[in-house]
This record gives C-alpha cells, sequence and structure tokens, in this order.
C-alpha cells in the first residue's frame, strides 16, 4: 500500500512538474525576452526612420515589405530565438497569430481597455518550448502607415501599401492601441 501511494505521488509531481518554470526561470526569461524585444524594436525601428527621412513612406513601405522579415530572422539567429511580430490585424499574412499568439494579443487589448497595466508573459508549453509575449503598442510615428486613410495615412501612402499587400487589415490605429504583440520562443 504505502509503495502504491508513494509511486503515486512521484508519478504526479513527475506529471506536473514537467510544464511548469520555477520563479527563477521565469525572470531570467523575462529578463533575456525584454532585451530581445528592445533590441528589435530599435533595429527595426533605426532602419525604418532613416528610409523615412531620405525618402518618405514611398521609400520607407517598400523597405519594410523587403526588409522586415529578414531584420527579424537575423536578430533571432544572433540571440538563438524565434522573433516574430505578430497581430491580430496584420498587414503581411506571413505575420499571422497562432492560436495563442491571438488569445494573447486578445488579453492585452481586454487589459487595455479596463484601463490596466500590460506586462509580458512568460510561460512554457505542452511541447516544453518557453516563450515570451510583450505588447506592442501604437505611437505617434505608426500612423503614417497604420493610422486612418485620408487623415495620417496619406491616400497614396494607401495605394501603394494595398499593392503591396492587397489583404491588409493593419490599418485605423490611434496612438496607445494595442497593434499586436512581440511572441520570442527560447530554441
Ligand atoms: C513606413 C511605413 C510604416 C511605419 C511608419 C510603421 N509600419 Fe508597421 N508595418 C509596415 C509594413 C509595410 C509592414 C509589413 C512588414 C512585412 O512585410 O513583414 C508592417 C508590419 C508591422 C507589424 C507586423 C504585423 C503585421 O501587421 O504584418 C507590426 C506589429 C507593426 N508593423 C507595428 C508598427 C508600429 C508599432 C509602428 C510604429 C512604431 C509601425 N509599425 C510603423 C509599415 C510601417
Amino acid at each position: 500500500m504505502f509503495k502504491k501511494v508513494a509511486f503515486l505521488i512521484t508519478l504526479v509531481s513527475l506529471i506536473s512538474c514537467t510544464n511548469s518554470l520555477s520563479k527563477q526561470e521565469k525572470k531570467d526569461y523575462l529578463q533575456k525576452g525584454k532585451e530581445i524585444a528592445k533590441a528589435s524594436f530599435k533595429e527595426l525601428s533605426n532602419h525604418l526612420m532613416s528610409q523615412m527621412q531620405m525618402g518618405g513612406p514611398a521609400q520607407a513601405v517598400p523597405f519594410c515589405n523587403v526588409q522586415a522579415i529578414p531584420v527579424t530572422e537575423s536578430l533571432s539567429n544572433k540571440y538563438n530565438v524565434t522573433i516574430k511580430r505578430t497581430s491580430d490585424k496584420v498587414r503581411n499574412p506571413k505575420n499571422t497569430p497562432t492560436k495563442r499568439e491571438q488569445e494573447v494579443i486578445s488579453t492585452y487589448k481586454a487589459l487595455k481597455a479596463k484601463g490596466e497595466k500590460l506586462t509580458p508573459i512568460v510561460e512554457i508549453d505542452a511541447a516544453n518550448k518557453k516563450h515570451f509575449y510583450a505588447p506592442i503598442i501604437v505611437n505617434k510615428k505608426c500612423l503614417s502607415c497604420h493610422g486612418t486613410k485620408g487623415e495620417e495615412l496619406s491616400v497614396k501612402t494607401d495605394s501603394l501599401i494595398k499593392t503591396m499587400y492587397p489583404k491588409d487589415l493593419a490599418v485605423d490605429y490611434k496612438i496607445g492601441d494595442v497593434r499586436g504583440a512581440w511572441s520570442i520562443t527560447f530554441n
């Protein structure tokens, strides 16, 4: 009897331990995730802003079209992770969210609507992969390409975007909106 109980306890603890992170691990992944998301944001905005200065949206949009994914891919290699920028309203269908990413974005939007603080999330999935998620918020600089057509988003830029992204959903944003999320998967 005792043996059986001991066996059961071991079994249960083994199962429950497989998919959880210790406090320290959570802290470490949070730290790493924040650092990587910050570096990626910086890298993308530096490129974007220099293209905008050189030739406005007419130059920056094609640049994003060709370079946004390669830039995140090269950072993914550098940090040995997979970096993704995703949204519930994507411009590039390659950035379409997974089921979990969609849930995370919905959670962030709900928190935002209640006026609550949005913080990064660290978790482990059924396959033991560690994930980091953080919100991407719209600021003034984003509106020339993600704002409202005929207002901050010129008709000209909008038509340029639509020729490259016929299924574009990423418009009509306001400052402070949840644009999407960083999704970083640790290898
Ligand atoms: C010069 C125009 C331009 C500006 C300014 C701009 N974006 Fe974008 N954005 C794009 C384009 C083009 C894409 C599609 C990139 C691709 O093909 O991967 C995109 C894609 C994204 C994506 C990936 C998800 C998706 O919809 O495909 C996010 C997230 C995003 N932008 C957020 C922002 C934020 C936040 C800002 C402001 C800090 C911003 N963008 C400013 C043009 C722009």
